[in-house]
């Protein structure tokens, strides 16, 4: 049997984040301790500034090396990230960590075709034919409502919008089938019915294949019918953990209780978003 922490995919422990500038070292996120469980999703939220790229951003190892330090432990199923180099990141990155992220265009090399990128990314999980690369990622486009993917295949990153590169990289993940997803601010870019789309298909991928998700969303009602467990973040530290149900019935926190207090003003018997 297996013990409790080893359900743990992702384990973060005391992280900290400190940018070095021309006068002085800023720290940017700290003491953030969380873990993630096999197929759970933990919803991060937090105002604007408060620091949950930062922690994505660090977990990757994406943060400008020269200028940002990172200390704590970042565990992937008991793999240490933190201290790994570059080379040794990226192969994480293609293969154990999908991210979603917030700045897309980030994530694409500009000068080579969606398709080149999105076929080999294929071809380094499984051993199969450029054409039937091709096939999958064509079926894994139109999944998440990516009109005439042929098309988009022969694209380059520029020719699309943010919210269609995310989805790009959501049907990336579905193709490598990840241990971890982090997708931050995933459905901020789209209209109502992709948003659906896309919560719809992570939710899939996770269920399929047992992914961790870590999303991260200023949306509440996102977050409450996605996230297991929600933490808050403010001014850099998570000031609040709990269950889903637990914080939005009883938060502890000022800030969770502000926070929910912002929410629009639903109806009892409204649910916010349905992923059916
Ligand atoms: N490279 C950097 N150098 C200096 N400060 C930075 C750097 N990157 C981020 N910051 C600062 O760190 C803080 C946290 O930023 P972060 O992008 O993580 O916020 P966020 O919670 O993701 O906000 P949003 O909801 O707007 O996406 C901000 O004050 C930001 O200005
Ligand atoms: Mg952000």
């Amino acid at each position: 049997m297996l013990e409790a922490g080893q359900l743990n995919v992702l384990e973060v422990r005391n992280l900290q984040v400190k940018v070095s500038t021309k006068r002085d070292t800023l720290s940017l996120v700290q003491n953030i301790n969380f873990e993630v469980k096999k197929g759970s999703v933990l919803g991060l939220v937090g105002e604007s500034g408060s620091g949950k790229t930062v922690t994505s951003m660090s977990i990757l190892q994406l943060l400008d090396r020269k200028t940002t330090t990172i200390e704590g432990s970042i565990k992937l199923n008991g793999q240490e990230l933190n201290g790994l180099n570059s080379k040794q990141m990226r192969k994480i990155r293609g293969k154990d960590i999908a991210f979603i992220m917030q700045n897309p265009m980030n994530a694409f090399t500009p000068v080579l075709t969606i398709g080149h990128q999105f076929i080999e990314t294929i071809r380094s999980h499984i051993s199969c034919s450029k054409n039937r690369a091709r096939e999958i990622a064509i079926e894994a486009m139109s999944d998440v409502n990516l009109l005439e993917p042929a098309k988009l295949l022969k694209s380059y990153p520029f020719q699309l919008s943010g919210g269609m590169l995310q989805r790009v990289m959501i049907a990336i993940a579905a193709c490598t089938h990840p241990a971890v997803i982090i997708a931050d601010e995933p459905t901020t870019a789209l209209d109502v019915k992709n948003q659906k789309t896309v919560l719809y298909h992570l939710d899939k991928i996770r269920v399929e294949y047992g992914s961790a998700i870590l999303l991260i969303s200023h949306d509440l009602g996102v977050i409450a019918e996605m996230a297991d467990e929600v933490a808050v973040m403010q001014n850099g530290r998570i000031v609040e953990k709990a269950d889903v149900f637990q914080l939005f019935d009883d938060p502890q926190h000022q800030y969770t209780k502000k926070l929910l207090d912002a929410r629009p003003l639903l109806h009892e018997d409204e649910t916010i978003i349905h992923l059916a």
